[in-house]
């Protein structure tokens, strides 16, 4: 039996239970969706939309931006880092995103959208980005907290939604919410840890990973989620993983996988059923000129019709991945002991 259906060793190396968390992803989904901004966002239709965020709080901002890529005539930039970009200015939108509320570089963002007086909304669950939307008396959505930020993308997500339709910019139709939140239902069924890796699309990967780095590569729609792969990966494995982007990985990342150190890596390609033939093609010529190379090559695809259900139950599914391939390499998913040393250093006064 693998260690991944042994729920004593699930127990022993996932002591603060982010399996239940993983578990209840769907729920939290829902929960998000019923979140609005107090006081409400009074913005007119913006000519850009900035989403400011570090780490697992800008994925819900690329998630936006890729869901509405072909469908929405607003430009959706995430910022990732401190101050904001010149184009954020009196007629942009600027969703000031941190989970914790402490993050130097989205405190810096925020501080900059006042000063220029941009219209902005804080989205958190508290600490010094709460109190700052407070004391400058701008919008605030308050987030439940109590999650790591990586495993709270729901919350970091759907508030955007209503906030954007309420400036006039329409993103996501009820009908396509209502499926991604039921296909998210049945994925965590079939994902949890309950379900044998027999079964268990999840556990399977992460077993054909095994010790192997991980390159997860998408296509247009899949190439962001491919890096939320890598993110989750590193955050929650403690361990090193590549993303990348067809077609452009085609172009000089390819290169690479003649080095001998390809056999020690394992390919997953993030499919989509809405990719163009021309990016169907290239996945399959890609696994025949890699494959030989590469230690395995493995597929995923999201579920559901819509954008927002393939785009959402593929990123979960890289999320219980990582969380499996974490219990494979016996590492707490759930703490990440050297993000949390950089920024206490970093709040610490500079030396003279
Ligand atoms: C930790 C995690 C990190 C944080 C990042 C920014 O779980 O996902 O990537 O998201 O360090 O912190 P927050 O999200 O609190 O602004």
């Amino acid at each position: 039996m693998t260690r991944l259906d042994d729920p004593a060793a699930l127990a022993r190396l996932d002591p603060h239970d982010a399996r239940r968390v993983l578990a209840e992803f769907p729920a939290q989904c829902r929960r998000a969706c019923t979140l609005q901004s107090d006081p409400p966002l009074r913005a007119a239709r913006p000519r850009v939309v900035v989403v400011a965020g570090m780490g697992g709080s800008a994925a819900g901002g690329d998630l936006l931006a890729v869901y509405v890529a072909e469908t929405v005539d607003v430009p959706i930039i995430v910022h990732r880092g401190y101050g904001l970009p010149a184009l954020a200015g009196p007629h942009a939108v600027v969703i000031a995103s941190s989970y914790s509320g402490d993050t130097a570089e989205v405190l810096s963002a925020f501080d900059v959208a006042v000063a220029r007086n941009v219209p902005v909304v804080a989205v958190t669950a508290g600490g010094a980005l709460a109190e700052r939307a407070t004391a400058a008396r701008r919008p605030r959505v308050a987030l439940p907290a109590g999650l790591m930020p990586r495993m709270a993308l729901g919350y970091l997500f759907f508030p955007a939604l209503p906030l954007l339709a309420g400036c006039g910019v329409e993103v996501a139709p009820a009908d396509e919410i209502d499926e991604a939140l039921a296909a998210l239902d049945a994925l965590a069924r079939d994902l949890v840890p309950e379900r044998p890796a027999a079964d268990n699309d999840a556990k399977r990967l992460a077993l054909s990973i095994g010790d192997r780095l991980p390159a997860i590569y998408g296509g247009p729609a899949t190439g962001l989620i491919a890096y939320r792969w890598k993110t989750d990966i590193e955050e929650n494995a403690k361990t090193f993983a590549l993303a990348g982007a067809l077609p452009e990985m085609n172009h000089n990342e390819i290169e690479a996988w003649r080095s001998t150190g390809a056999k020690d890596m394992h390919v997953v390609l993030l499919r989509d059923r809405g990719e163009a033939p021309e990016i169907a093609r290239r996945f399959r010529v890609l696994h025949d000129v890699v494959g030989p190379s590469a230690g395995g090559v493995s597929e995923a695809w999201g579920r559901g019709q819509g954008r927002l259900s393939r785009l959402l139950t593929l990123t979960y599914l890289g999320q219980w991945t990582s969380y499996y391939l974490a219990i494979l390499r016996e590492r707490d998913p759930w703490s990440v002991p050297l993000l949390d040393e950089m920024k206490r250093r970093m709040r610490t006064p500079a030396a003279p």
